[in-house]
C-alpha cells in the first residue's frame, strides 16, 4: 500500500492564497516535490474571501506556516503587507511569494522573472547577453524584463497600447520601446522573442501578432508564457520554420520551485515527471 506522507507536530505548513483557488496547480507540484524529497510537509489552497487577506495573512503566520503563494485577486495586497520586499519584488513591481521568517518579518519576493529565465535554461538556453523582443506589458512583462535585464540582455518592448509600454520603460531603466505594428523590424537582431500577452490562450478570443516569423534569425528562440494550450500558434509556427521554442508550462513549474526551496529548505525535482503530472490536468 503506498505510503501516506506523516503530518505531526513537526509538518512544515504552507499553501496559496487566492480566490477562487480551487482551480490552482500549485499544490499539484508542491506536494510532489515534498514527497519526492522526503520533506515532512504539506502545501494546502487557502481560500480567502476579498477582504479577509491581511487576518489571513497574520493568521497563517501566527499558525506557524512557512509563507504562501499569493494569487489573484490578493496580489495588490500582498505587495501592501511585506515588511521587506525581495529585489525581485520591487523590480517587478508585484509579489507573489511570501515568506515568513523566523524573526517575525513577512518577505515579499516575485518568482515569475526569475522562473522565466530558469525555465529557458533549462533548455539549454543562454539568455545572458543576448536581445529579446517582449510582447506585452502586463505585471507578467515586466517581471520577466527584469530578470532579462539583471542578466545584460537587451530587453524590446512591443505592446498594442503604446503608452502602457512606456510606464513599463519608465519603472525599469534600459528598456528600449518599439511601435506593436513596427514589432517584426526587430526581429532580424533578436535571439529572444517573448509573448506575455494573452493572444493564442485558450478561451481568448482574436488578437494577432503583427509579424511573421519569415523576419527571425534562424538562431531565434520563441517563448511563450501561455500554456493553456501548450502548443500555441505562435509556437507552432515557430517549430514549422525549424526554430527552437520554449512552452509556458515550464515557467509555471519554475516559479514555484523558487518559492519551494525557500520554504522547505529542499530542491524540487524540475525532471520529466511533474511536467508530465501538470500536463495531464490541462
Ligand atoms: P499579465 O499581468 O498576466 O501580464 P495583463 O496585465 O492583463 O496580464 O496584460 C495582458 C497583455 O496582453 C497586455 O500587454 C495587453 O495589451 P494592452 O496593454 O494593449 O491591453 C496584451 N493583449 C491582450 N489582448 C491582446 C490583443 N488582442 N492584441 C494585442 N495585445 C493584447
Amino acid at each position: 500500500m503506498e505510503q501516506r506522507p506523516r503530518i505531526d507536530g513537526h509538518t512544515l505548513l504552507a499553501g496559496v492564497i487566492g480566490w477562487p483557488v480551487a482551480h490552482s496547480r500549485s499544490p499539484l507540484m508542491h506536494n510532489f516535490w515534498l514527497e519526492k524529497s522526503g520533506v515532512n510537509g504539506v502545501y494546502v489552497p487557502l481560500p480567502v474571501a476579498p477582504g479577509q487577506f491581511e487576518t489571513a495573512v497574520h493568521g497563517l503566520r501566527a499558525a506557524g506556516f512557512r509563507g504562501v503563494n499569493v494569487t489573484i485577486p490578493h496580489k495588490e495586497a500582498a505587495y501592501r503587507i511585506v515588511d521587506r520586499l525581495d529585489r525581485s519584488a520591487e523590480r517587478s513591481g508585484s509579489v507573489n511569494t511570501l515568506v515568513f521568517a523566523e524573526n517575525g518579518t513577512i518577505e515579499g519576493y516575485s518568482t515569475d522573472g526569475d522562473g522565466f529565465v530558469a525555465n529557458v535554461e533549462a533548455h539549454g538556453i543562454e539568455v545572458a547577453g543576448g536581445r529579446a523582443l517582449l510582447l506585452g506589458a502586463g505585471g507578467a512583462a515586466r517581471a520577466i524584463a527584469a530578470s532579462l535585464l539583471d542578466r545584460g540582455v537587451k530587453v524590446i518592448v512591443a505592446n498594442r497600447t503604446r503608452a502602457r509600454a512606456q510606464v513599463l520603460a519608465a519603472s525599469l531603466d534600459g528598456i528600449e520601446l518599439i511601435d506593436w505594428e513596427q514589432a517584426g523590424q526587430a526581429l532580424p537582431s533578436c535571439t529572444l522573442l517573448v509573448n506575455t500577452t494573452s493572444i493564442g490562450m485558450e478561451g481568448v478570443a482574436g488578437g494577432a501578432f503583427p509579424f511573421s516569423l519569415e523576419q527571425a534569425s534562424p538562431d531565434l528562440v520563441v517563448c511563450d508564457i501561455v500554456y493553456v494550450p501548450r502548443q500555441t500558434a505562435l509556437l507552432e509556427q515557430a517549430a514549422a520554420r525549424g526554430l527552437r521554442t520554449v512552452d509556458g508550462l515550464g515557467m509555471l513549474i519554475h516559479q514555484a520551485g523558487e518559492g519551494f526551496r525557500k520554504w522547505f529548505g529542499a530542491v524540487p525535482d524540475m525532471g520529466p515527471e511533474v511536467e508530465a503530472l501538470l500536463d495531464a490536468d490541462l
